[in-house]
């Protein structure tokens, strides 16, 4: 089968077009043919290597993914379009699960084929394009998750910073359908027009405003419920000073680095909480699959590039030169 392959870490070039072997068939899992595989940041971080953290070379990155089934059992039968729900069991210790096409031993979407446990095969929405089925599996997972997990009511005030990443633009549509009022950072005006577009009330562009007092004026000096942070080192000092009285922060990256300076005594004077987000589990995938229909939400996709461009894919990513996701088209 053709795939895309890293057999070292490094930037995008390390990222090879090549014939490799096709996986077989073990116990417990199923093979599939991979229609769709959306691009997530989660590929950078593999691709570049995080000291500690290891896999097997040559690697093939690649979690969110729409495909065919290639064989059938239990409900499904051959050719049935499914999804895959990322997380697999992992043994490393104080971490919830590993993700296909991540860290660890399970080769990812960046393949015509790959190998999957059955147990992580849902059938994919029929009211769903392939396309729109990929972009589905993480970061919009995610985001709701991070929403559940703030525990906000119609008619809270939420802020999500990164409107134009995976992440962000999946929270601002489904906070927008849960009646949320919503406070995106943008960094540029072709990005703060998209925003507004998917529903964002109040839009910050950090390139010209400063987050913290920008925010504290649009909420009369009280702050907001809930913060969808998702970029890290640079947003956790603002994202946790705008909270109000109680406010929630809900974390689930580290784009800008994992090692913040808080004001701890600004933190839990207003009692405020962090809490992590890791993905979602399988129900809340399913779930999330539901509300989607019922609010008639697609995804925001910002473009689709052949498997073998997948370097260029990750360049536009690492560019933060999208708007929703990125997707690799690997077979029709
Ligand atoms: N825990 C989980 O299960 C989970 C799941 C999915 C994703 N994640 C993590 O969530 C993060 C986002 O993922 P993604 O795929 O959505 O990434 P992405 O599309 O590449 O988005 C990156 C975002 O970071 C923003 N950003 C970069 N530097 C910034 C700064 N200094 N201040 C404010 N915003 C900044 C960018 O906004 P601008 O264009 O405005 O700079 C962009 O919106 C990644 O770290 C990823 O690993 C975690």
């Amino acid at each position: 089968m053709k795939a895309v392959i890293i057999k070292k870490h490094g930037g995008p070039d390390v990222l090879s077009y090549e014939q490799v072997p096709d996986p077989v068939s073990q116990k417990g899992h199923v093979l599939v043919k991979v229609n769709y595989c959306a691009v997530n940041h989660l590929d950078i971080w593999v691709r570049n290597g995080i000291l500690g953290k290891s896999v097997i070379f040559p690697h093939i990155l690649g979690c969110d993914i729409c495909g065919t089934v290639l064989e059938g059992f239990g409900g499904f039968k051959k050719g049935d379009k499914i999804v895959v729900y990322p997380a697999v069991d992992t043994s490393i210790p104080r971490v919830s699960f590993g993700i296909i096409g991540g860290f660890g031993k399970y080769k990812g979407g960046y393949a015509e084929i790959i190998s999957v446990p059955m147990k992580n095969i849902i059938k994919k929405p029929i009211w769903l394009s392939d396309k729109e089925a990929a972009a589905i599996n993480v970061s919009y997972l995610t985001a709701w998750n991070m929403l559940e997990k703030s525990r906000c009511k119609k008619g809270d005030t939420i802020l999500i910073w990164g409107a134009n990443s995976g992440v962000g633009s999946a929270a601002i549509l489904l906070a927008k359908a849960k009646g949320l009022k919503i406070i995106a950072v943008t960094s540029d005006k072709n990005k703060t027009i998209l925003a507004k577009k998917l529903g964002a009330d109040f839009i910050v562009d950090r390139s010209t405003k400063d987050v913290t007092l920008e925010v504290l004026r649009l909420t009369n000096q009280v702050g907001v419920d809930a913060v969808i942070d998702h970029v890290g080192a640079k947003t956790w000092p603002v994202s946790l000073e705008v909270l109000k009285v109680k406010g929630r922060m809900v974390s689930c990256g580290t784009t800008t680095g994992g090692e913040a300076l808080v004001n701890i005594r600004s933190f839990y004077s207003k009692e405020a909480q962090i809490i992590g987000a890791y993905l979602g589990s399988k129900s809340q995938l399913v779930s999330l699959h539901k509300f989607m229909k019922l609010k008639k939400i697609r995804p925001v996709i910002d473009s689709v590039f052949d498997l073998k461009d997948a370097k260029d894919a990750h360049k536009k990513m690492e560019e933060s030169n999208q708007f929703g996701k990125i997707l690799l088209q690997v077979s029709n």
